[in-house]
């Protein structure tokens, strides 16, 4: 029997390597000689453990830290942590900086304010968020307790093309939908955080990296005991969603054979240079972010003729290339071409492109 697989675009969650899903589908019925799927075993039990330990130390591996820096994985998605960081880290008395690129960016901001004071000294909000900051755009002053940015704008197609200057302030990122698509300078960080669902394994899963030195810096409060990092860094508090870790150390293990985070920078700077140059070939197609802030994995374009942007989602889905609809902020058309979308799917786009542009 073959299977039918779509060329996947979406946005998240999202395409996940075929090698890891096979893997996975392989050991289902009976994981490590266990007799029970990976699912059925208790997260205290050797198997399971081995699995979570593995998937922690190839995260240290792959972003080149050691033990110093405590590696969790939390429920409640990205979005929890948005409220997290500033509970722990923000003084009430104090402030932290937050870089405005996109709505992800703002409801960090909301939750941020719940905690201390909030200084946002960029936003490209009015242009529609179209661009990040450029260097020198914009001070950190040097008593914030951190710098919060976020390091891709899913929605609207932007990516820092490095970490922003922060003034000797630890940056705290919000690295959902680029987290382990490039190498990371992460003696700059404090913490990163990491919905799993775009380019490391199913939702339900926050994968939250912090170093001990920036853990010291934890504010006093009163705060309820699962959502203080260090009852984390203590111990396995609660029941990890343990699937979801299992998929994430088997993609973690695919990325380390495609050559780590510079192997798969070099592998998604081609993906993305391919489609962006079909964009902009003509006028017929036109990117939506600004060209020193487009973003490696979700590439967003518009139409010239926007009336026709429907019939091109339509038509494509059945080409089989699937989830190309653009968010309802920004419209239009968004490819999102995480680590896991393979080249061929680019082509196959990148073909249909060029025939609907011939056939309108
Ligand atoms: C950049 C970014 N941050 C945060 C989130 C929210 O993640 P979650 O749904 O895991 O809370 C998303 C989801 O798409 C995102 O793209």
């Amino acid at each position: 029997m073959t299977t039918k697989r779509v060329h996947n675009f979406s946005a998240g969650p999202a395409i996940l390597p075929l090698e890891v899903l096979k893997q996975a589908q392989a050991e289902l019925l009976d994981f490590s000689n266990t007799g029970s799927s990976v699912m059925e075993i208790s997260h205290r039990g050797k198997p399971y453990l081995a699995v979570h330990d593995q998937a922690i130390e190839r995260l240290r591996r792959l972003t080149g830290v050691d033990d110093s820096w405590h590696v969790l994985f939390l429920q409640g998605g990205a979005s929890t942590q948005f409220a997290m960081v500033p509970m722990n880290f923000l003084p009430q008395d104090g402030k932290a900086t937050y870089l405005n690129t996109g709505e992800w960016s703002k409801k960090a901001i909301k939750e941020a304010r719940h905690f201390g004071h909030v200084e946002v000294p960029f936003t490209s909000e009015s242009s529609n968020f179209n661009r990040v900051p450029k260097p020198g755009e914009y001070q950190v002053d040097p008593s914030s307790a951190y710098l919060h940015f976020t390091s891709n704008n899913t929605i609207f197609g932007t990516e820092f093309p490095e970490e922003p200057e922060s003034n000797g302030v630890p940056l705290v990122c919000d690295a959902s939908s680029d987290f382990l698509s490039r190498p990371l300078d992460m003696e700059r960080y404090g913490l990163i955080y990491a919905g799993a669902q775009k380019n490391l394994g199913p939702s339900g899963l926050a994968i939250v990296m912090i170093k001990e030195e920036f853990l010291k810096t934890q504010v006093k409060r009163d705060i309820p005991t699962i959502l203080n990092y260090s009852t984390h860094v203590e111990t396995m508090f609660n029941t990890p969603p343990t699937f979801t870790v299992y998929i994430v150390n088997l993609v973690l293990g695919w990325l380390e054979q495609q050559g780590g985070l510079t192997g798969i920078q070099t592998f998604n700077e081609e993906k993305a240079a391919k489609l962006y140059a079909e964009i902009d070939r003509d006028d017929f197609y036109r990117g939506t972010a600004e060209i020193e802030s487009r973003s490696l994995m979700n590439v967003t374009f518009r139409l010239a003729d926007e009336g026709f942007e429907d019939r091109f989602v339509k038509e494509a889905e059945a080409a089989g290339l699937d989830a190309l609809k653009g968010h309802r902020n920004v419209g239009g058309i968004r490819a999102s071409i995480y680590n896991a979308c393979p080249m061929e799917s680019v082509d196959a786009l990148i073909s249909f492109m060029q025939h609907f542009r011939r056939n309108s």
